[in-house]
């Protein structure tokens, strides 16, 4: 159903917003917009908002946000179509109705659809009819119930050229409508038609609202030509814009905000048995843009899954390939593999839902496949192979549309390329180093305070830059020379540590005194400014030995860059808060759709860039250690 923009407008203008969520939802004005609880997640302090004047709504806890429409479609359960119907029927519009052109392609789509019923109906039939016993046979024999071959429809296509043309006849079904939803084969050389699927066990593939458009059918016999055939593309069915089950898909990843995309019907179905009912497959063609643009409706990273040989590794390449330059503010994907050998249909039914849960749990994000991707075999020990590798990794970035995640994914590279390039610490390690072997350096695993950044992401930007913080610190005090050129900045540090605050204070007492900048004498004197027990602390903290740079042992030089890179680390993520920050409190006084996506946009970088920065605190999943073959 194509409506106006126009008709729309007028529609939503006919309702006061907080009149309709006031049905729902328990409202107090405050000024100009209306607070309650939010009705799409659980909350004890009112963060969702309604601006009437805007005409829209917005949850501060949840991020829903939408118009009235939006709302009732949300709250009722509603197709689009539905609610557009009921809204304008209260205030006594009427719904515009569809061209002529529309009305005759609705008809003879609606009757092509009941073409599609009456061959379905007529294949199930023949599965638990005589005809069908082996088929029958065949497909309990794959571990599938009574229940689920209803639920999916599963029939059987006889081995005859034309028992479903002559049983369809006889239901007064026309040929022409059989040819043109591609059940008959109708040849050029003006031959009679025959049926396409023969000995096939049949799987309806139905559209996103359930009615059924097309066909796959399995071969039974070794012989045939190929296992699936599917149905042609006709006015019904597009394959790269269908997947199959998702009209149940639809529903069910609306309750557990996932969907996972698997490579078979029988994978879906024996998913679906096990009580995942989320899984979707293509179509027996690579995922298309469309179908990647369907899935990110249903959840905002949807699961694809791959056999674990080469050709589920290169089939997930292709699908990253395929979704980079569609990435948006919290819209991914992630990948899981399966074990040799299996795929989920035999996985599921060997270990039952818990292993395929696991499995999800442990997906690994687009970014690292991509990462794999471009890294792979690269082998980067000269200035100019580097600079080589950099130019190529931040050309495929540009293929990324969307500015913000481009830039993310640009700082997340750039960080990666460092980490991987980095010089190797000195065997030996500092420990055993001459110099850094003050009493400092002796003192018992650290406790409390300076190790917090473990209590994890949930802690906001305070604990995200935490280690960060420690980190500027600790090159400092294990290299004062760094001062030389970057006193200001260090001054100037956001530090939110109070304990690294005291240091820092005292470091720069101690630049104003001293003429060497020698790292001894400073420990010297923080010590004697009762800073001592603060100092060891921060030197026996062993979450912070993997960088290197920071330490007594590490060069001048490499001491310095890491500083460089600490300081531009944490500037970042502090301006990203502040941006956060000001959108927010933009679109708080002003809720307009440029300041909501502003809004949005930003607090989006600012959580991409706290779960990159928690990542680097050992949060890195399981995942990351998933090989190929
Ligand atoms: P698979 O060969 O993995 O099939 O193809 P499967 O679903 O595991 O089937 P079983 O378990 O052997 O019965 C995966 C999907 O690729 C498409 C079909 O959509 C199939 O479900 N395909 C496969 C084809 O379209 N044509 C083929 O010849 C083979
Ligand atoms: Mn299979």
């Amino acid at each position: 159903m194509a409506l106006s923009p126009q008709f729309l407008d007028e529609l939503k203008h006919r309702f006061t917003l907080s009149d309709v969520v006031g049905r729902k939802v328990k409202l107090i004005r405050r000024g100009r917009e209306h607070t309650g609880l939010c009705p799409f997640h659980n909350e004890k302090t009112p963060s969702f908002t309604v601006n009437d004047q805007k005409g829209f709504y917005h949850c501060f806890g949840c991020g829903q946000h939408g118009g009235v429409i939006d709302f009732v479609m949300n709250t009722e359960g509603l197709t689009f179509p539905e609610t557009v119907e009921q809204l304008a029927s209260q205030v006594g519009m009427e719904v515009p109705k569809p061209s002529r052109e529309a009305v005759e392609r609705e008809k003879t789509r609606a009757s092509l659809s009941e073409v599609m019923e009456a061959v379905t109906s007529w294949y199930e039939a023949q599965l638990y009819g005589q005809i069908g016993k082996g088929a029958f046979g065949y497909i309990k024999g794959r571990g599938l119930s009574d229940a689920t071959l209803k639920r999916f429809q599963l029939g059987y296509a006889p081995n005859s050229r034309t028992a479903l043309k002559d049983a369809m006849r006889a239901r007064g079904i026309p040929e022409d409508q059989l040819i043109e939803t591609g059940m008959l084969i109708k040849p050029d050389d003006g031959r009679d038609s025959y049926d396409r699927f023969r000995d096939r066990l049949m799987f309806p593939i139905s559209d996103r609202q359930g009615r059924v458009i097309a066909f796959g059918g399995r071969a039974l016999s070794k012989d045939a030509k190929a296992k699936y055939l599917n149905s042609p593309e006709t006015v019904l069915f597009h394959k790269g814009a269908t997947l199959y089950n998702w009209a149940n898909a639809r529903s069910a990843s609306y309750d557990s905000g996932q969907v996972m995309v698997v490579e078979g019907y029988m994978d879906v179905i024996a998913l679906a048995q096990a009580g995942i009912d989320y899984s979707v497959a293509p179509l027996g063609t690579a995922l298309t843009e469309e179908q990647i643009a369907h899935l990110w409706q249903m959840a905002d990273e949807p699961i694809l899954s791959f056999d674990g040989d080469n050709a589920g590794r290169r089939a997930a390449m292709r699908a990253m390939e395929r979704a980079l330059p569609m990435l948006r503010p919290g819209k991914s994907l992630r990948f899981v593999f399966m074990p040799d050998g299996d795929d989920p249909d035999t996985l599921v039914q060997r270990e039952g839902r818990g292993a395929i849960e696991r499995k999800i749990d442990e997906a690994e994000p687009l970014v690292n496949m991509l990462w794999r991707e471009l890294n792979e075999g690269v082998v980067v020990d000269t200035p100019e192979r580097r600079a080589g590798f950099e130019k190529k990794v931040f050309v495929r970035l540009a293929e990324i549309q969307d500015e913000s995640v481009k830039k993310l994914y640009q700082s997340e590279f750039r960080n990666r390329i460092w980490e991987q390039f980095k010089p190797q610490r000195k065997t030996g390690g500092f420990q055993s180093s001459g110099y850094g072997r003050s009493k400092f350096n002796r003192a018992p695993a650290s406790t409390g305070l300076l190790s917090k950044t473990a209590l994890g992401r949930t802690l906001g930007q305070a604990a995200v830059t935490d280690r960060l913080q420690q980190l500027l610190v600790l090159s400092i005090l294990n290299h004062p020379q760094i001062l030389i050129r970057y006193e200001e900045a260090f001054a100037a540090l956001d530090l939110t540590v109070s304990a690294l605050e005291n240091i820092r204070s005292s470091i720069l007492e101690y630049v104003v005194h001293s003429s060497t900048l020698e790292a001894e004498g400073l420990k010297h004197y923080l010590t004697e400014n009762n800073l001592g027990h603060e100092c060891e602390k921060l030197l026996s903290d062993k979450s912070l030995k993997d960088d290197w740079f920071a330490w007594s042992d590490a060069a001048l030089g490499d001491a310095l860059t890491g500083f460089e890179h600490t300081l531009k680390r944490f500037h970042h993520i502090t301006d990203c808060w502040a941006a956060y920050k000001q959108a927010e409190s933009e679109y708080a006084a002003d809720m307009t759709e440029d300041n909501h996506a502003r809004f949005v946009a930003a607090q989006q970088a600012y959580r991409e860039l706290e779960d990159k920065e928690a990542d680097k605190d050992g949060y890195r999943l399981e995942s990351g250690r998933l090989s190929y073959n």
